[in-house]
């Protein structure tokens, strides 16, 4: 249960709930001007009697609370999936001229099956009468099917089944086939797959495909982590490039979990869940529990040291002044600090109740962020281990480094070396942080909300 908020800790730019628990960000959708946020949402500020939310923006900063969208039935829990605009009308559901929303999720009861749901007018969702549309029940965990336009025409569904991936195929969006599978192999650890996506991104002029798999809690890789794998879709299943049989993690900090990102927008955005299921259900923050990640665009890199990485940028940017040089005072809690030099150096925030907050690249050419007495951590005893206070990652570059800091009061984003590094933390400072120290050869400078 989220424990009592000694302050506010609500983020400005990051989507809370006004109230309840959240969890997985569901149904991501660019229709009719607006960006659709479905999420996992419970009624109490704890994990339970899961629906879907609603929210919608027109920007993916302001976000607009909707109508709760999908509540549980006679076939369970309404556990995570994906929408997508049927704008050719292929499922029959809605009209030629006024095209659906379909949304697909898993219906989470004695099995694990997916059930569809129509949207005709961007609030109401109705159920399909005939779910489940893939019934099952054998499989333990059979869940979040991610809806994608299959490239040679039609459908397809990515989702996760224990140790792997499955895909599906399908004209309508109501009736699916099995067209292949990808896993265990290259595993990054033994938890239960969640939450996938595929997509198409392009590498100097060649497509790749990414495949996004959520792992389930795992002490070996401190909690909950969204591991990616690089290489080609042939319409039926993913094959992993050669050179990437290794998968990295998206993110490098703690709190960026079951991630996914838009169908409809030209570039490719990502939402993540900022939490850990470690310690999720205890955070400090009163009647909500739980916060997305800012919503960042997603790309291909090919880097000096680590060959072709994802990278990420975050669309709050445009909304940060141009950055001024700081020293000494940090004004507010809402900042983006961009911090570049070379060789070793470390960026310290503090308060006047004796806490403080660090980053920075140490000797052997890592970026770390070390929340370890940043503020509350009692709340939940791993969250007060010192190996989820102070992580660090090897950089793919060499040479000089700019690290740039997006900071709302309860949480913080670092983007390293052209994002591809990036690590989401949640912290919670007594006090707001109001005092900056650059320690070794670095600059920083500040840019506020305009
Ligand atoms: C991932 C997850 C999903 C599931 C949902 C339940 O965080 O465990 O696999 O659908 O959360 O809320």
């Amino acid at each position: 249960m989220s424990t009592k908020a000694p302050r506010d800790f609500r983020p400005a730019l990051h989507y809370a709930p006004r109230s309840g628990w959240i969890n997985d960000p569901n149904g991501l959708v660019f229709a009719n001007g607006k960006y659709h946020l479905f999420a996992q949402y419970g009624p109490e500020p704890h994990w339970g009697d899961i629906h879907w939310s609603h929210a919608e923006s027109s920007d993916l900063i302001h976000w607009r609370d909707l109508p709760t969208a999908l509540a549980p039935d006679s076939l369970g829990m309404v556990f995570s999936g994906s929408a997508v605009y049927d704008s050719e009308n292929t499922s029959g559901l809605g009209t030629a001229d006024n095209p659906p929303i379909i949304a697909m999720y898993t219906s989470h009861g004695e099995h694990e099956q997916q059930s569809i749901a129509v949207g005709l007018d961007g609030v109401n969702f109705t159920k399909y009468p005939q779910n489940p549309v893939i019934p099952n029940s054998e499989k333990p965990d059979f869940r979040d099917p991610k809806v994608l336009k299959n490239p040679k025409g039609g459908w397809t569904v990515v989702l996760a089944a224990g140790d792997h991936v499955e895909f599906y195929g399908s004209e309508d969006l109501i009736h699916w086939n099995k067209t292949g599978s990808f896993g265990p192999g290259g595993n990054h650890s033994k938890g239960v797959w969640e939450c996938p996506d595929l997509f198409p991104l392009t590498l100097e002029g060649r497509e790749v495909w990414v495949l996004l798999v959520s792992m389930g809690a795992c002490t070996e890789n401190l909690g909950s982590r969204t591991q990616y794998f690089l290489g080609s879709f042939d319409g039926k299943t993913f094959t992993p490039d050669g050179s990437f049989t290794k998968p990295e993690f998206i993110d490098s900090g703690f709190d960026n979990y079951a991630g996914v990102t838009y169908f409809g927008t030209k570039e490719r955005i990502l939402i993540g869940w900022a939490a850990n299921w470690v310690y999720a259900n205890d955070l400090p923050t009163g009647e909500f529990c739980g916060q997305m990640t800012l919503p960042r665009v997603l790309t291909l890199a090919d880097t000096p040291l680590g060959g072709p990485r994802l990278a990420g940028a975050p669309v709050s940017d445009k909304l940060f002044s141009e950055p001024r040089p700081v020293t000494g005072k940090l004004p507010g809690e809402v900042f983006k600090l961009t911090v570049s030099g070379e060789g070793e150096a470390e960026a310290v925030l503090s308060n006047a109740k004796g806490e403080s907050f660090m980053f920075g690249v140490d000797g052997g050419n890592s970026i770390y962020i070390d929340r370890s007495n940043a503020g509350l951590r009692d709340f939940n005893p791993d969250f007060a281990k010192p190996e989820y206070g102070r992580i660090s990652a090897p950089r793919f570059f060499a040479g000089p480094w700019t690290l740039e800091l997006t900071f709302d009061c309860s949480i913080c984003e670092l983007f390293a070396d052209k994002g591809t590094r990036a690590f989401t933390q949640l912290l919670y400072p007594e006090a707001p942080f109001d005092s900056i120290d650059i320690k070794g050869n670095a600059k920083a400078e500040i840019s506020l909300i305009v």
